[in-house]
């Protein structure tokens, strides 16, 4: 059970922000257009868990992701929005412009460390993006949105393979020279092993001191969630997950799902890091997912259940010899 922990009867604030990206991340990969209304509905049901933050689409070109061609009518159905922060990820103006008329709360900008990944994932060089990004803050001030900036293939490119930390600190300090300090490190591909995360983290940091730092890690060599413990380790607050971990960006060779919200949840209950998310709940949903995509998702606690879950004796044999 990961319930809000409450101090008598002062809840007590989560310790870390868990922010859902499956509905971004996870559906832009999806074979199979995932009809509006069940996207909607996945949405409506993760922010009753309790789930902080919910990146619900993305505001980019229909013809590069067509998954999520629907982002306008996604975000105008969403009916419990005033409980969670409604969060929309967008490359370049048209997108902030979209995403602003649409209502979302928040933007998340994406530029890549690497020009290769820049390149096929945006189309433009990694200075052409940054440039834009401008009018982008500038428009979503004047709207009231705030603005996250995120750097994908942080720990490494699958086109270029080692990305040098410097060139992560570059672009975290162009976006904090633009006023947005919120920063999340983003491991596209699942390169990050557990010396690059610190390494990075450290690197911004000292850089940047007063940026909040996030990370986006995705599980494809199977060590996202300890890559999560060493962020942790090293004062990140606010971590991406997918929920029944979906995931994996189409514009990236071999990428696979998210660290699954589920699994990351558990692990969080267990250094007794309040989520504010109710477990239980939450693992209802994934299995929700599976259905919805018609296939195994990777998440492990939606499979086994949590602690509490027990079996009857009988229903399983004696190993008698
Ligand atoms: N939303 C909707 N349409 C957009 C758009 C946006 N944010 N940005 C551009 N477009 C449209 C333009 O209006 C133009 O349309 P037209 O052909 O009808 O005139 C067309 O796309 C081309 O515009 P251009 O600026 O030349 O874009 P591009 O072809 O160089 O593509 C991106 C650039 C960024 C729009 C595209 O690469 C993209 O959407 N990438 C996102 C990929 C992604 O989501 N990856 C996973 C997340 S990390
Ligand atoms: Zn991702």
């Amino acid at each position: 059970m990961s319930q809000p922990r409450t101090l008598g009867d002062e809840p007590v604030a989560p310790a870390v922000t868990v922010v859902e990206v499956g509905p971004r991340d996870g559906f832009q990969g999806e074979r199979r257009f995932i009809p509006t209304a069940r996207k909607i509905e996945l949405i409506e049901a993760l922010i009753d868990t309790g789930l902080p933050v919910v990146e619900v689409t993305a505001f980019v070109s229909p013809k590069a992701v067509p998954q999520l061609a629907d982002a306008a009518e996604v975000v105008a159905g969403i009916r419990n929005r005033d409980r969670a922060e409604l969060l929309a990820l967008v490359p370049n103006l048209e997108g902030a412009e979209r995403a602003i008329a649409a209502g979302v709360d928040s933007i998340g900008l994406v530029v890549s460390a690497s020009e290769s990944h820049n390149a096929k994932n945006l189309n433009r060089t990694v200075d052409r993006s940054l440039a834009g990004f401008a009018d982008v803050v500038a428009a979503a001030r004047a709207a009231g949105v705030d603005v996250k900036g995120g750097i994908a293939t942080s720990f490494g490119c699958p086109f270029e393979g080692d990305v040098p930390a410097a060139r992560v600190v570059h672009i975290a300090r162009r976006y904090a020279e633009l006023g947005v300090t919120r920063i999340g490190l983003a491991d596209t591909t699942g390169m990050a092993q557990p010396r690059h995360v610190r390494a990075v983290v450290r690197a911004v940091r000292a850089a940047l001191p007063a940026a909040e730092l996030g990370l986006h890690l995705h599980d494809t060599r199977g060590i996202g969630l300890a890559n999560a413990v060493i962020g942790l380790e090293e004062g990140v607050r606010r971590l991406d997950a997918s929920v029944a971990g979906l995931g994996g960006c189409p514009f990236a060779p071999g990428a696979t799902g998210n660290v699954c919200t589920e699994d990351l949840i558990f692990l969080l209950d267990g250094l007794d890091l309040a989520t504010g998310v109710d477990l239980d709940r939450l693992i209802g949903v994934a299995r929700r997912v599976e259905e919805l995509v018609g296939r195994a998702l990777p998440g492990q606690v939606m499979k086994a259940g949590t602690r509490a879950a027990r079996h009857p004796l009988e229903a399983v044999p004696t190993a008698a010899g």
